[in-house]
């Protein structure tokens, strides 16, 4: 792989990462490069949430309709715009559409299926914390115009692309193809991300736990046992919770930590959705050396049936997230055998 110093642009990064693959098409680069644009929008947009939110109580709609979206409907329709006239894509799935979405007859069609939640973590807007898009990029299996349930409903692990934008106190993308995990920071001012996270990694070091505690006495006592153990003072563990996975995941792919959204009365299958939510975080968790189960299986192992299917999601660092399946497994270990022990 060519080297990248700190401050090199997306662009560059992708052309010469993608240099290095002498069959490459150039659509996935002209793909990513939509998503860059995609997300400059919102991020320009999510910055005068504010403003949009006084406009609209004082009377509503301006004259281009603009403010008034919510920005999870600005985030979608920004996305699918960006995409669909760039003849990269074959399909769209998006958690704010029923159904997947065809790119229109008057654009070509590409090889890639673009899978998102274009707005993660909506209910923050308001409190200006940090929220984001996360997307997962597969190549068809399918052939024909229009791409079919068979290229999405597969194991993560044959996704090619995942990645996602936080848009926090700054905006960053953070993209894999499988082989290390890389951070680009927007600078407003120019108007381009710019390499700000080389191989990123999920360290063990820092001891942090994400969940909504709240629901503790919900979850399987063994896992609650598991939470109670990590508070020994003596280990030296916080908590960190933002209610935004995209933000959760960014904190702790940056500083270290673990991730857990286990079932609840409310959610027994869990609330997070497989192809946009958990499959690419894993896609990202498992290239930065950290994991990612259901409880019981990796997720990358794991086949979605819909498209909007569920998941409980344990994801962060691998001695955390391996401890989480020892304790949910019992005294038995996990089925899979895959996990090791912490020593
Ligand atoms: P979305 O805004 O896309 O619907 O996702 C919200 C999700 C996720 O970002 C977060 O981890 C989780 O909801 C928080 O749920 P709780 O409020 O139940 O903790
Ligand atoms: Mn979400
Ligand atoms: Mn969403």
């Amino acid at each position: 792989m060519a080297h990248f110093e700190e401050g090199t642009t997306l662009d560059r990064f992708l052309m010469e990462t993608m240099r290095a693959h002498p069959g490459a098409t150039g659509h996935l680069l002209t793909l990513l490069k939509q998503v860059a644009l995609a997300g400059k929008l919102c991020s320009s947009r999510v910055q005068r949430a504010g403003l949009a939110g006084m406009l609209g109580a004082a009377g509503g709609m301006n004259i281009q309709g603009e403010f008034v979206q919510k920005l999870d409907i600005y985030a979608n329709e920004t996305f699918k715009r960006a995409l669909e006239h760039a003849g990269v894509c074959c399909m769209i799935v998006s958690e704010e559409d029923d159904g997947a979405v065809f790119i229109p007859p008057e654009f070509p069609v590409g090889d890639y299926i673009f899978s998102m939640d274009p707005l993660d973590g909506s209910s923050n807007i308001d409190t200006n914390a940090s929220i984001g898009t996360i997307f997962a990029i597969h190549r068809r299996v399918s052939e024909g115009r229009d791409g079919t349930m068979a290229d999405v409903l597969r194991p993560g692990r044959e996704l090619v692309c995942a990645g996602y934008i936080v848009y926090g106190a700054g905006t960053v993308l953070v993209i894999s193809t499988g082989k290390g995990v890389h951070g680009f920071t927007l600078d407003p001012t120019v108007g381009e991300f710019f390499l700000s996270h080389r191989e990123m990694r999920l360290t063990a070091a820092t001891r942090s736990y994400s969940c909504n505690e709240a629901y503790a006495a919900q979850w399987d006592p063994r896992l609650q046992e598991w939470l109670t153990r990590q508070k020994a003072p003596e280990l030296g563990w916080s908590a960190r919770y933002i209610g935004s996975l995209v933000g959760d995941f960014h904190r702790n792919l940056v500083k270290g930590g673990v991730f857990l959204y286990p079932p609840t009365a409310k959610a027994p299958k869990g609330k997070l959705r497989m192809l946009y939510e958990a499959q690419p975080l894993a896609f990202l968790a498992e290239a930065a050396g950290g994991a990612a189960s259901d409880g019981v299986m990796p997720i990358l192992d794991k086949v979605p049936t819909t498209l909007h299917e569920r998941t409980p999601l344990y994801i962060g660092n691998s001695e955390a997230v391996s401890e989480i399946v020892w304790a949910l497994a019992g005294d038995e270990g996990p089925p899979s055998g895959q996990w090791t022990r912490r020593g």
